[in-house]
């Protein structure tokens, strides 16, 4: 079911709530909601500062790496604002759509899809609200199905990989951007400092927000599934053959898994 239009508390996620392990609350899937509706305004923004212009890097590679050709059909699911739906339809897929359940998100992907300057020939992504858990399309319709960033803010990460493996084609691809951990102990420490203890700061200043979107992301990344675990709910959720593609020293990863043996 899709939680409802608007936040009816400024307070998504409190230190308290933090405190625990963020995907254990039953109602993870309401504050989420609530979450990107109050920081839809400033979400792009945040994302180019707080990774140092290199998220925009990251889901062109991830689509590097889903090997697009002129004749797919892809669903990117939790689309947010757009960004991923966009790289992909300006890589040359036959058609995109992006859902997810947030509409001020939402809103901010059409309008940048209407603005966008796109190559001739290239195809404009189609944007719809949706439960990633619960998708709204038949069976075995996409030939790619990609989630940037969205995985981890899922309630219920295994149903939406099941919805994923169920609306793609045989010898589908699902594709995966996450954050993670870098191996490096030097540099993982380093990510940490700057996740825990700068990033909140400054991201929750430049969004004005109240509703603890940038305590919970840190807090969410430590808390999911490293990438073993991830690799291993692929591959439960029957996909195949499943590969992962660290980026900037292991800070995002990319996972590839396919549709049948
Ligand atoms: C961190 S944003 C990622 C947005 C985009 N993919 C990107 O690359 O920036 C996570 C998105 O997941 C969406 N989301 C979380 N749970 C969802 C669900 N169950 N169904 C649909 N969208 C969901 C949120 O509304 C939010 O827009």
């Amino acid at each position: 079911m899709l939680p409802g239009g608007q936040s009816t508390s400024p307070a998504a996620w409190t230190a308290n709530d933090l405190a625990d392990n963020p995907h254990d609350a039953a109602d993870k899937a309401q504050r989420v909601h609530s979450m990107f509706t109050a920081i839809a305004h400033s979400y792009d923004l945040n994302n180019r500062i707080h990774s140092f212009g290199l998220d925009q890097s990251w889901r062109r590679r991830a689509v590097d790496l889903a090997r697009v050709q002129p004749t797919d059909r892809v669903l990117d699911a939790a689309c947010g604002t757009g960004d991923l739906a966009e790289a992909f339809a300006a890589a040359g897929a036959a058609g995109v759509v992006g859902v997810d359940f947030a509409e001020k998100m939402l809103g901010i992907a059409r309008s940048k899809s209407a603005r966008a300057r796109r190559r001739p020939g290239t195809n404009t992504p189609t944007y719809r609200r949706a439960d990633v858990t619960t998708l709204p399309f038949p069976d075995e319709c996409f030939d790619v199905v990609s989630i940037a960033f969205g995985i981890r803010n899922v309630a219920d990460p295994r149903q939406a990989l099941a919805e994923f493996r169920r609306v793609l084609r045989r010898r589908g691809r699902l594709l995966v951007l996450e954050f993670s951990q870098p191996a490096n102990r030097f540099l993982r420490q380093l990510n940490h400092f700057y996740c825990h203890h700068i990033m909140p700061w400054t991201a929750t200043l430049i969004a004005g927000d109240r509703s603890g979107a940038y305590r919970y992301l840190p807090r969410s990344v430590a808390t999911f599934a490293d990438r073993e675990r991830f690799m291993a709910m692929m591959l439960a959720a029957d996909f195949s053959s499943v590969t992962q593609h660290p980026m900037t020293a292991g800070v995002c990863v990319a996972y590839l898994g396919h549709a049948g043996a």
